[in-house]
């Protein structure tokens, strides 16, 4: 099996000149005259990310023939706001590895880390101001809402082993799918164009973007952190009920459910992963979830039917296939 780097290089081969603009966008960007703040931000861009929804605003701006001179930037506007989430999202989390490296709370502390990742927003926001329409601006900033909605309504509904799928899907799809469907909402129609286009290649994103996340959902129980590149493992310990989860658990009987509830919440446990694997047929909601996550992923590639033929459109297909078999 070829590395799964050169298989995601591959798939970003239609749109490796913008890619290489975006990334010229973000260097020239990122830069700030305070030794402090510029060092975060070298420790932020030291391990780049798969840039996979910078890069799904370029192949969509391709595949839909609708490419413009600011696609790479309104990719990187992307990519910094992703950038930013995580920031917040490693506090939230209490995690400590991002893209293989320390995260910023762990490195720094929390309170320059919210400060970082509100500075990383703001720069994003600024530099959309730039663009001559303000249709990034205003779906950016929408998104943005959607994703803090997602974050907090996970938190508030942590150690509920009452959530539905239908709950699950709807923070998952906030807190994830929103940044996919954004970015290709804006490749596909960007400064204005095709709304209908637009709004059908905003589901392909938002069914790619669930999906995505419960592969990392699954990976967060099973992965490796050497090979996923940051912690894994955390969302038991933070008692986040994940789709894998909800599965076993509405699967298991009323002496399985309260081992699982025991795993998640008494004291002191160590290597809560680890044990819930023993109290639990944990492979089983995997495997499920994971056919899930296929079904999001056919569904969305039936979107892009009504697109003619192109090395964009057969990337963005599989890209399906890369969002469920990554390992990282
Ligand atoms: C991580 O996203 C956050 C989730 C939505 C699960 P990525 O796995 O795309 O992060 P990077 O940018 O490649 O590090
Ligand atoms: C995704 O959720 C968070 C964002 C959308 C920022 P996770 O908490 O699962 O992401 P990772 O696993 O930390 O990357
Ligand atoms: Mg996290
Ligand atoms: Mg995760």
């Amino acid at each position: 099996m070829s590395d799964p780097k050169q298989k995601l290089m591959e798939l970003l081969s239609p749109v490796v000149s913008g890619l290489e603009r975006m990334r010229g966008v973000l260097a020239s960007e990122l830069h700030e005259p305070s030794p402090v703040v510029q060092d975060m931000i070298d420790h932020v861009g030291r391990f780049q990310g798969k840039q996979l929804r910078g890069g799904m605003v370029l192949l969509m701006g391709e595949a839909t023939g609708n490419s413009t001179d600011e696609h790479p930037t309104i990719a990187a506007i992307v990519e910094m706001i992703h950038m930013a989430t995580l920031v917040h999202d490693d506090i939230l989390d209490g995690a400590e590895v991002r893209r293989r490296v320390a995260c910023l709370n762990q490195r720094w502390n929390n309170q320059v880390a919210v400060l970082l990742g509100d500075y990383l927003y703001s720069r994003a926001f600024a530099l959309s101001t730039h663009l001559s329409s303000r249709l990034t601006s205003r779906l950016l900033a929408e998104t943005t809402r959607t994703i803090c909605v997602g974050e907090i309504e996970q938190s508030a509904l942590r150690y509920d082993f009452d959530l539905t799928q239908e709950s699950y899907e709807r923070i998952a799809g906030a807190k994830t799918g929103s940044l996919y469907a954004a970015a290709c909402e804006l490749g596909a129609r960007y400064p204005g164009g095709n709304e209908v286009l637009g709004g059908q290649m905003r589901k392909f994103g938002y069914e790619i973007g669930l999906a995505f996340q419960i592969v990392d959902d699954c990976l967060d129980l099973a992965g490796d952190a050497k090979v996923v590149g940051k912690s894994v493992g955390t969302d038991v310990e933070d008692g986040k009920v994940t789709l894998p989860v909800l599965h076993v658990y509405s699967s298991s009987n009323e002496a399985g459910r309260a081992a699982i509830r025991d795993v998640f919440t008494l004291p002191d446990l160590e290597e809560r992963t680890l044990k819930l694997r023993d109290v639990c047929d944990l492979d089983t909601g995997i495997e499920r979830s994971m056919d899930y996550a296929q079904e999001l992923v056919e569904r969305a590639r039936a979107r892009l039917l009504s697109l003619p033929a192109s090395p964009a459109v057969d990337a963005l297909h599989v890209l399906g296939d890369f969002v469920l078999k990554r390992k990282w």
